[in-house]
């Protein structure tokens, strides 16, 4: 006999019994009862089980505890399941609306005691704010009723079937619904009750539900209230204590707007936020006003009557140990850093984050894009046939949705923009979505990518569109058709903002052209700036076997499909350690800005509204890189949108050593989000004298042959390098490769990839075609001079004819020893190269190279396209601390323009380095490592890179850019690596 099917599971309704209007998520006086905690538990491997656990009486002694909220994935290792990662594919087979019978289903129960003084409630409800993905509910054996939309409140009305005392609550929680075909978002999938359940005992004559819309304009305050309570609740009062409000409403329809003279406005930069209160006799409810209002204006987005710039980042809802479960003191210090890296704006991508990470964002200060819970980018495969967004029987589950997201949020300042969802296509259902957002706020725009022709949303948005697109799109006229438009349908687009709600795909090592995308803002003001993708990797702390800990990604869970690391693509580690990435975002939409100009430095303010008097201006001389002074720039107030123009410091430039002036502006008071001296815009100046390059000292005497000599400090057996100041050091050997980026392993769309790439193939995969990993030497010829060496190399791979010519030549000058190399690439070469580089190998020896101290661009590495964040300085560090754990091992620790470099062994200096110049000016970059590119590029997570003790250090002529290929454009062409011959020159000292 075939199992009873469920009848719930491939139900298109989202709801079903005694499912409450969706209203507010409001903090209220009346009394409640948190039901997290401990609940019994049960796993079934079907939607099939028994329904008996429902029942008063059932025994559930047996069963296990799982705690709510949480994902039973997550819990219990591995007892329960484990997490899948994919990006767009459905971990089921496509068959709308059915799920597979195997679908997980989880069984709670727990008891709750109703307090006895709740009897007087007028009704009692159960809020469940967050459960994936279809859950029914039952009260003491009597079935509420069910609901879909995994982060979205639902709220029961259990009046009827709680008692006083003892009750017990039953919830059954499938993984898998016709809900899931709308929650394919590129995330884990991670079933359970993840958000809180709580039980409200609703007072009569309370206040159901209230919204204060507000307005500013010109110093004045609005409050447009709407208030939700039975008519025999009034009156009702509206409290703002300092603003000295006091407005009672004795009948529903007395409720109008309140105008105040002299309010503070709201913005992302002064988060100007007001207590407030709407209370009845019987609930007073708690909000917290800002004042703001946001329009369009032509094709500009305005707060206040401002342009905004979205200087934002796409935040999930993501921990290493608790997944969606919120932690609101880990969500509050990552909102608290975003503000310390100067992210303005956040998308909550891609649905409501929990209700209170709003409070959050009202607080410290964001513009946020809330966007409903909403994606069916799985259908896109399948030429978005029997996509739901065009489905007519969906478009119930579909209004659902964008209602319950409005509603339970509309009252945060922070939120400026509704957006529809992400990646669902186009259809009549996203359409009347935004019918329904127009209808119920006409104030804040609604947002869908999707809608590229511009039908029905306010806001032209595109994701990852390149620099020039983007340029294209910021001019009038520039006759380029936009993306999936008709010319009308690309001019109709080009009357609106533009956003970009994804770009600069920040997975891995980059993305680079971060600062062309910024410099577009400043140029064409309908371009308002964009979402980074995204804020932090979604790795899950695991550990292997052997219980070595580490962040896993798709695949390490043994899915039968799943998108491997593509869920790593964050500024920030999951362990929260900011990659330079972050960094270099932090400095390219620094809201302040200097000019330098003779003289004079100019500073500009680009904030949306606020002047600079919370900033100090302090700068610093160095020479070399040693601070030589310092004080404190006398710079008035500079109000937002302008520039002031100031005298520079008297410095002390140096006649033998670089001088460069550094201004920083530094927060002036503690903030809630970093304290005093926090450092918010930085720029260097360049105050040195020009010194000539020494020239290569010409050598005639040579003699074929070497043998076993000694230059100096350095020793060499048969030409080749033995041992540096009586160390064992080998090199330099030609290095081409990197450790391919996640972008270097992403295959061209062969439309945006630079002119070296082939369609459907990566450069990496270009790379070991040619060998670049696996490179052979012979030696040409070696030849001596009393004070010099010269050797001539030709370097080559199995199975090609290309090949580098590299002559090396070591010589003493004045006593000093010189290394020249030089790399001549044969002609042939057809692709762009990650490198041009030479490597040597430090053994560990008697002790290990360990550390570095060098003066260059630092502190963190830097690649052509990725510089801003890089400063001219000397820094060190362990070896260990130049390379980032990126979830999968890749190219890192590039640190770019060297001048000088010392390694050092515990505390003793061991060697130094001196770059000089090639004839271009162009200087070298160094990485040292404990691994080689090779080994790297074989490891698939940072614990299976092999033990090693010895260093490597590459000097790099050149590095190939970043780009963000991974998932958008390619490397600029100007910081594309093409085969080139290259000089490096060093000088060499003992410690
Ligand atoms: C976008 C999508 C995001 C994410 C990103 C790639 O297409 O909206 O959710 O998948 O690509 O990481």
């Amino acid at each position: 006999m075939l199992p009873e099917l469920s009848p719930h599971v491939s139900d298109t309704a989202p709801a079903r019994g005694a499912l409450r209007p969706a209203r507010s998520w409001l903090h209220s006086d009346a009394p409640s009862l948190s039901l997290n905690g401990p609940w019994r538990f049960r796993l079934s491997p079907t939607a099939t089980a028994a329904e008996d656990f429902a029942a008063d009486d059932f025994a559930d002694h047996g069963w296990d505890h799982l705690p709510v909220p949480s994902h039973w994935v997550l819990e219990s290792d591995g007892a329960y399941g484990r997490p899948i990662y994919t990006n767009i594919q459905f971990p089921f087979p496509i068959d709308p609306p059915h799920v597979p019978d195997e679908n997980p289903t989880g069984d709670y129960r727990r008891h709750f005691d109703v307090p006895a003084g709740w009897s007087d409630a007028e009704r009692v409800v159960l809020r469940f704010d967050g459960v994936e993905s279809l859950f029914r509910v039952w009260v003491n054996g009597v079935e509420i009723g069910s609901a879909s939309g995994s982060r979205l409140a639902h709220e029961f009305d259990v009046t009827s079937a709680v008692r006083p005392g003892d009750n017990v609550v039953a919830v059954r929680v499938h993984q898998w619904s016709a809900a899931s075909y709308v929650e394919d978002q590129d995330q884990w999938w991670l079933p359970g009750i993840f958000r809180d359940v709580t039980l409200l005992a609703r007072p009569a004559g309370g206040i159901e539900d209230v919204w204060l819309r507000t307005g500013f304009d010109n110093g004045r305050g609005r409050v447009d209230a709407e208030v939700i309570a039975d008519a025999s609740a009034f009156p009702v009062t509206l409290r703002i204590p300092e603003l000295g409000v006091e407005q009672v409403w004795a009948t529903p329809a007395d409720v109008t707007p309140v105008d105040i003279a002299d309010v503070e406005p709201w913005s992302a930069e002064e988060p100007r936020l007001y207590d407030a209160t709407v209370s009845t006799a019987a609930e007073s409810i708690a909000l917290r006003v800002g004042f703001r209002t946001v329009e369009i204006r032509g094709d500009q987005f305005l707060v206040n009557g401002r342009r905004v710039v979205f200087h934002g980042v796409n935040r999930h809802e993501a921990h290493p140990e608790r997944g969606r479960v919120f932690d609101e003191e880990h969500a509050r210090e990552d909102l608290a850093r975003m503000k310390r890296f100067n992210v303005n704006a956040v998308r909550t991508s891609h649905y409501p984050p929990h209700p209170r990470l709003l409070d959050l964002a009202d607080e410290l200060g964001f513009w946020v894009v809330l966007e409903c819970d909403l994606e069916t980018h799985g259908f896109e495969k399948g030429g978005w046939v029997g996509n739901p967004s065009d489905d007519p029987t969906w478009r119930g589950a579909y209004l659902e949705r964008i209602e319950r997201t409005v509603e339970r949020d509309k009252n945060h300042p922070s939120i400026v923009i509704w957006s529809l969802g992400n990646e669902a296509g186009t259809g009549g259902n996203l359409a009347a979505m935004s019918a329904w957002v127009h209808a119920r706020d006409a104030e804040r725009p609604v947002h869908y990518e999707g809608d590229y022709t511009g039908e029905y949303t306010d806001i032209y948005s595109r994701m990852y569109a390149t620099v020039t697109e983007t340029e294209q799109i910021g001019t009038d006229g520039s006759g380029t058709p936009l993306l999936g438009c008709t010319p009308s349908q690309g001019a109709r687009q080009r009357t609106k903002p533009f956003l970009l709600c994804e770009y600069a795909h920040a997975m891995g090592n980059g993305p680079g052209a971060f600062d062309q995308y910024e410099a577009l803002v400043h140029q064409y003001p309908r371009l308002h700036g964009g979402f980074v993708w995204e804020w932090r990797d979604h790795g899950i702390l695991t550990t292997t076997p052997d219980g070595t800990p580490y962040y896993a990604y798709g695949g390490d869970f043994g899915e039968v499909v799943h998108d491997g690391n593509f869920v790593m693509d964050g500024m920030l580690l999951s362990n929260d350690v900011p990659t330079p990435s972050l960094h270099e975002y932090k400095a390219v939409v620094q809201p302040v800005r200097f000019t330098f100009d003779g003289d004079t430095v100019a500073v500009t303010n680009l904030r949306h509204s606020a002047d600079t008097s919370d900033l100090h201006f302090r700068w610093r001389v160095e020479h070399d890189g040693t601070p030589v002074e310092s004080g404190e720039l006398e710079v008035p107030v500079v109000t937002a949108g302008e520039a002031g123009r100031f005298a520079m410091p008297r410095i002390a430039v140096s006649p033998d050593a670089e001088t460069w002036l550094t201004i920083d502006a530094v927060l002036a008071a503690d903030t809630a989000w970093a304290p005093a001296g926090h450092v918010v815009a930085t720029a260097q100046l360049d105050c040195s004298i020009r010194r000539p390059v020494p020239a290569v000292r010409p050598r005639t005497d040579w003699q074929p042959g070497s043998g076993t000599l000694s230059l100096g400090i350095a020793e060499f057996i048969d030409g080749s390098l033995a041992r540096l100041a009586g160390r064992a050091v080998t090199g330099p050997r030609l290095e081409l490769f990197r450790a391919p980026t996640d972008n270097d392993e992403s295959p061209s769309d062969g439309v945006e990839g630079s002119d070296a790439s082939i369609a459907g193939v990566s450069n990496a995969d270009l790379w070991r075609a040619d060998g670049l990993d696996r490179l052979t030497t012979r030696r040409v010829s070696a030849e001596h001079t009393a004070d010099a060496l010269r050797t001539v190399d030709k370097v080559s791979a199995a199975n090609s004819a290309l090949s580098v010519t590299v002559e090396t030549n070591w010589s003493l000058e004045a006593g000093e020893l010189e290394l020249r190399v030089e790399v001549q690439p044969s002609s042939g070469w057809s692709t762009v190269w990650p490198r041009i580089g030479v490597r040597f190998e430090l053994p560990d020896g008697t002790a290990a190279v360990d550390g570095a101290t060098w003066f260059g661009l630092g502190p963190l590495e830097s690649y052509p396209d990725s510089l801003r964040a890089a400063r001219t300085g000397r820094f060190s560090s362990s070896v260990r601390d130049l390379s980032v754990d990126y979830a999968r091992p890749q190219e890192t620790g590039h640190r770019s323009e060297l001048r000088g470099l010392t390694l050092a062994s515990g505390e003793s200096e061991v060697l130094r380095f001196s770059a000089i110049p090639d004839t271009h000016g162009r200087r070298p970059g160094f990485t040292l490592s404990r691994h080689t590119p090779q080994e790297i590029a074989q490891a698939q997570h940072p614990f299976e890179r092999p033990e090693s003790t010895t260093s490597h250090l590459i000097i790099d002529a050149a590095q190939h850019g970043l780009g963000s290929r991974a998932c958008g454009p390619d490397v600029w062409p100007e910081f594309a690596l093409r085969p080139e011959s290259r000089t490096i020159r060093l000088r060499i000292a003992a410690g």
